[in-house]
């Protein structure tokens, strides 16, 4: 998976694509607003940065910026983009499991915004995981987002495919028949009884190999080292209360805001 996922985030389309994207996604948004007061006092590190979405807003606010991509021509596109603007910006190709360059405890707040902790093995999630821990400050602000399985699971028969439209009817079928294509042989078993899996979706043209996880196993899995674990839609502004909430099982992408635990 490694290596389509590096050459994707690596193909000049991608890099153009990602470059051209300026607006914070809903949950984003409603994070920025609850710390807009604390971010001038922030060092912030913005992981997987891809084209500087997340950049244009938040550097501004926070007291120190650095985003990184283990894409080099991520980066560079970035540092081409922001070469001209008045707020201080530094931007580095490391990639997430190995943040070496940075000592402990130097963060206050740390974003992996848009899935991009998903497109790595699940042990090398763990260890993105430590490495955030371990660069981030005792309560330190964790927000990211992850594709969701339950949602995954739900979407992938044929008659959620059924639209008004019967054109769009038959372009979701044929996305449906090669999802299936390109996963084989994974099968619905596999889908439903998965706590996480790693499947080809759509999304660049099923360029990717991508990490699905359960809302209730990602809350697990962020247990020994984080706390107040809060769940966003990736499209709303309110954070989701109740775990069996129909929502987790409808939307693709959910956000996850935690901290890192403090010593008692
Ligand atoms: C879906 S894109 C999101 C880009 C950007 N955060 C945004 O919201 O527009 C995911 C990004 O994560 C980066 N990425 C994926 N795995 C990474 C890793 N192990 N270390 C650093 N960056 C990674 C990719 O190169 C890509 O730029």
């Amino acid at each position: 998976m490694d290596d389509r996922n590096s050459t994707t985030y690596a193909a000049a389309d991608i890099v153009n694509y990602y470059a051209q994207l300026n607006r914070l996604q809903p949950a984003e948004a409603d994070i920025l607003e609850r710390l807009r007061h604390q971010l001038p006092t922030m060092k912030m590190l913005d992981m997987g940065v891809g084209g500087g979405r997340t950049a244009q807003h938040f550097a501004p606010l926070v007291q120190q910026y650095v985003g990184i991509d283990y894409s080099a021509e991520m980066v560079t596109a970035c540092q081409k983009r922001f070469s001209t603007c008045s707020y201080a910006t530094r931007f580095e190709t490391a990639d997430a499991r190995d943040l070496s360059q940075f000592e402990d405890n130097s963060f206050d707040f740390i974003l992996f915004s848009f899935n991009g902790i998903d497109y790595v093995s699940h042990g090398d999630r763990l260890r993105i995981l430590q490495e955030i821990k371990r660069v981030g400050k005792q309560g330190c602000y964790f927000f990211f987002s992850s594709h969701n399985l339950q949602a995954l699971e739900r979407e992938m028969t044929w008659q959620k495919q059924i639209a008004p439209n019967p054109l769009k009817t038959y372009e979701n079928l044929v996305m449906l028949g090669l999802f299936w294509l390109f996963n084989r042989p994974m099968t619905r078993q596999l889908l439903a009884t998965s706590q996480h899996l790693i499947v080809r979706d759509e999304s660049h043209n099923f360029r990717l190999d991508t990490y699905y996880i359960r809302a209730a196993q990602q809350v697990e899995q962020l247990s020994q080292d984080f706390s107040q674990v809060e769940i966003y839609p990736w499209q709303s502004t309110e954070s989701i209360a109740d775990m069996d909430a129909a929502i987790m099982g409808r939307d693709l992408w959910l956000y996850y805001l935690c901290r890192i635990e403090t010593a008692n």
